[in-house]
C-alpha cells in the first residue's frame, strides 16, 4: 500500500462521479492524503468541483461519455457518489482492469435500482423486508397493491429523497399515486415497487464500513446507529446514537452484515433500516456514505467521509463515537442564485456547534443548502442544539 504525490507521475488519482455535499467532504478527506482527485458533476461548480485537483461536467449516464473522461483522466479508484450513473459502463470499466470501483461495479448496478437490491435482499439474502410487488401499468399497480394490501407505499424504482413517492390508503389515492410516481422518477415511466406500509417505531442508518484490518482482509466494522426524521422521504434531521433494544441491534447489525458482504468491495455503508421494538425491517442501502452520516462531522472521531476513504485506500478505520452529536438542515427556503447566509456567526454561538455550506450556486427552496452539527453530553441536547444552529442561519437574496 502506497500514497503518491498529486499532480506528479506517481499520483494516487481518484475519480468521483457526482460531486455533491457528501462527495465535497469525501474529496477533502481524500486530499488530506495527499490523493489527486478529479470531480464530475453535471453543472458546473457542483460543492465538490470547489475542492478537487480538476472537475469536469458531463452527463454521467452517458456511457460514451463516461468512458472517455475515464480513459481522460486514467483514475486509479472511482469512487460513485450518486446513483444515476451507467453502471454498466463502470462494470465493464472495472472488467477491463481500467480503474476500480468502489466498493464494486456490481453494487453500483444493484442499488441504482430498487429492484435490484429488493430482489438481493429479499430473494437471494432472505432477508426481513417489507411485503413488495413490482408493476409497470396503471392495472399492474391495481393489482400489486391487492397483493400487497392498504397502507402501501409507491415509488419509482429509479427514484431518491422521496420523489415520485407517496403513500396510499384506500383505492381513491391510486390514479393521483400513479401520475405523482410517472412524474417523479429519474427516468420517465419507471417501473413502480409497491410497498407494504411498514409501522415503525423508529429508523435508522447503521453506517458499516468495509476495510482492511491488520492483516489486510476485508473487516466489516459497525458504526453506532443514527437516528433521523424523514420529511416527505428526505431526512431533515440525524443523531447519533439512537437508542436501541440490545436483540434489534444485533439483528440490524446481522442484516447489515449480510448485505455489505453480498455487495463486497471496501468502503462505507449506509443500511436503512426500520425498526419496531425488537423487529427489523431491511429497506435499502447506500454503497457510500448516507446523507444522515452528516452527523458523524459532530460525534465520531472519524466522521464516515474519513471512514471512506481510508477504507478505498486500504488504509485502517477506527468508527468509535466521540461524543453524541446529531445534524440538522439548512434549507434554501428561497428559489434564486448566488445567495446569501445571514447570521452564521450567531448560529455557531450555540455551543459545541459546527456547520457546512455546500457552496451550491442555485438554491431552491427544499434544496439541501448546509447542514448544523451539534454534540453534547446527551441526544436530546446535541439535537435542541442542532436544530437551534440551523435555524438562526437565514438564507437571503445575494
Ligand atoms: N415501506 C415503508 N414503510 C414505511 N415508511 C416508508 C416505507 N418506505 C419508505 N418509507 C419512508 O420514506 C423514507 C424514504 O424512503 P426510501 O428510503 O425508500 O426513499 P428514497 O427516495 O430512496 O430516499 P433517500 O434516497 O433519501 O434515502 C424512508 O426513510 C421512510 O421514512
Ligand atoms: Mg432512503
Amino acid at each position: 500500500m502506497h500514497i503518491g504525490t498529486p499532480l506528479s507521475p506517481s499520483a494516487t488519482r481518484v475519480m468521483l462521479l457526482g460531486s455533491g455535499e457528501l462527495g465535497k467532504e469525501v474529496i477533502i478527506a481524500l486530499q488530506r492524503f495527499g490523493v489527486e482527485v478529479i470531480a464530475v458533476d453535471r453543472y458546473p461548480h457542483a460543492p465538490g468541483h470547489q475542492v478537487a485537483h480538476r472537475w469536469h461536467c458531463i452527463d454521467m449516464t452517458d456511457p460514451k461519455a463516461l468512458r472517455a473522461l475515464v480513459e481522460l483522466e486514467r483514475p486509479h479508484i472511482i469512487v460513485p457518489e450518486i446513483e444515476a450513473i451507467a453502471t454498466d459502463e463502470l462494470a465493464r470499466i472495472e472488467a477491463d482492469g481500467l480503474a476500480t470501483v468502489v466498493p464494486t461495479a456490481r453494487a453500483t448496478q444493484l442499488t441504482m435500482h430498487r429492484e435490484g437490491i429488493r430482489r438481493l435482499a429479499a430473494e437471494e439474502l432472505g432477508l426481513p423486508t417489507s411485503p413488495y410487488a413490482f408493476a409497470d401499468t396503471l392495472e399492474q399497480l391495481q393489482a400489486a397493491i391487492h397483493q400487497v394490501g392498504y397502507p402501501c407505499v409507491i415509488k419509482p424504482v429509479m427514484s431518491s429523497s422521496g420523489k415520485g413517492q407517496s403513500v396510499i390508503r384506500s383505492e381513491a389515492d391510486i390514479a393521483d399515486a400513479w401520475e405523482y410516481a410517472a412524474t417523479g422518477g429519474r427516468v420517465k415511466q419507471s417501473r413502480i415497487i409497491v410497498e407494504g406500509f411498514i409501522d415503525f417505531d423508529y429508523e435508522i442508518t447503521l453506517l458499516t464500513v468495509r476495510a482492511n484490518n491488520a492483516k489486510g482482509e476485508i473487516e466489516t466494522r459497525f458504526c453506532a446507529p443514527v437516528g433521523h426524521v424523514q420529511v416527505r422521504g428526505d431526512y431533515v434531521e440525524s443523531w447519533q446514537p439512537q437508542a436501541m433494544l440490545p436483540l434489534a441491534l444485533h439483528r440490524s447489525r446481522e442484516i447489515a452484515d449480510k448485505v455489505t458482504t453480498a455487495l463486497g468491495g471496501r468502503g462505507v455503508f449506509g443500511v436503512e433500516l426500520f425498526v419496531k421494538g425488537e423487529q427489523v425491517w431491511f429497506s435499502e442501502v447506500s454503497p457510500r456514505p448516507h446523507d444522515t452520516g452528516l452527523v458523524t462531522i459532530a460525534s465520531q472521531r472519524f466522521s464516515q467521509f474519513d471512514l471512506h476513504a481510508r477504507a478505498i485506500l486500504g488504509l485502517p478505520v477506527d468508527v468509535s463515537l466521540r461524543r453524541p452529536g446529531a445534524s440538522a438542515v439548512i434549507y434554501g427556503n428561497m428559489n434564486a442564485t448566488g445567495i446569501l447566509f445571514e447570521d452564521v456567526d450567531e448560529a455557531l454561538q450555540v455551543p459545541e456547534s459546527d456547520i457546512r455550506l455546500f457552496g451550491k450556486p442555485e438554491a431552491f427552496e427544499r434544496r439541501r443548502m448546509g447542514v448544523a452539527v451539534a454534540s453534547a453530553d446527551d441526544v436530546e441536547t446535541a439535537r435542541a442544539r442542532a436544530t437551534a444552529c440551523a435555524n438562526k442561519v437565514k438564507p437571503c437574496e445575494g
